[in-house]
């Protein structure tokens, strides 16, 4: 990856782009996936365009993002919340208005309403251009439940929020604590379960970006979604109270 104009700003995201990839690199025996993610990071180049800050978030939003960022601990992800923080101004934070899933999918209303997402690097709305790869940072709001799906796109998440309730292939549930990473291969069918704090996480898409993603219905949906809504209830309950 080429910095080649030398502003504070774009240092900030640079810095942040750096910040992440010396962490996956402490995972490159472990996770698949990573070597190939670092060399598309190479690869990308600047934008010789300024990149007008165009973020439209709603106090929701706001309120999410500020709270992932402050729940994000551990001396292992330091230089990422750091970063993160220096390179807030010149990020841009997009909700998914069907970009990834065809209209009629069935996505459930929280991943909907919730999601939010900024690029570092991708075809757009990045400060850093790739054709066919995406590195940026994925949100979801307190007790959403992302159902069920896939995408032929290889994908990596590091879970940056202290815990998070993944699935596969439709399997048991399991919690991930911050700084644990998550390697989807093609196709693999995944589901992301959100508790008491929002979600954040760093996400790549490392090539295919283009194919769209698919849900793969579960019978348990309706449960799942009804469990985390009692939750939040009681979750509220305790803040009016
Ligand atoms: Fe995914």
């Amino acid at each position: 990856m080429n910095n080649q104009v030398g502003s504070t700003n774009e240092c900030a995201i640079f810095g942040l782009i750096e910040a992440i990839s010396t962490y996956l690199a402490t995972h490159r025996e472990t996770i698949g996936g990573v070597n190939e993610i670092l060399a598309q990071i190479s690869s990308a180049a600047i934008k010789k365009k300024f990149l007008k800050n165009y973020s439209t978030l709603t106090s929701t939003h706001k309120n999410i993002l500020e709270t992932s960022i402050n729940n994000i601990r551990g001396q292992s992800l330091k230089a990422i919340r750091e970063c993160l923080l220096s390179a807030m101004g010149e990020l841009i934070w997009r909700q998914d208005q069907n970009e990834y899933y065809s209209l009629d999918s069935e996505l459930g209303e929280g991943y909907r309403t919730s999601n939010l997402h900024t690029l570092l690097i991708g075809p757009s709305n990045a400060k850093y251009h790739h054709p066919d790869f995406m590195l940026g940072f994925f949100l979801l709001a307190p007790f959403t439940f992302y159902r069920d799906h896939s995408h032929p796109a290889p994908e990596l998440y590091v879970n940056l929020s202290p815990r998070t309730g993944w699935r596969f292939h439709g399997g048991e549930w399991e919690d991930f604590k911050a700084g644990s990473l998550i390697w989807n291969e093609t196709n693999k069918v995944h589901a992301t379960r959100v508790y008491d704090t929002p979600f954040i996480s760093i996400f790549s898409w490392v090539n295919n970006i283009n194919s769209p993603c698919k849900t793969f219905m579960c019978k348990d949906w309706k449960r799942i979604e009804s469990e985390l809504n009692v939750l939040r209830g009681r979750e509220d309950k305790k803040g009016s109270g």
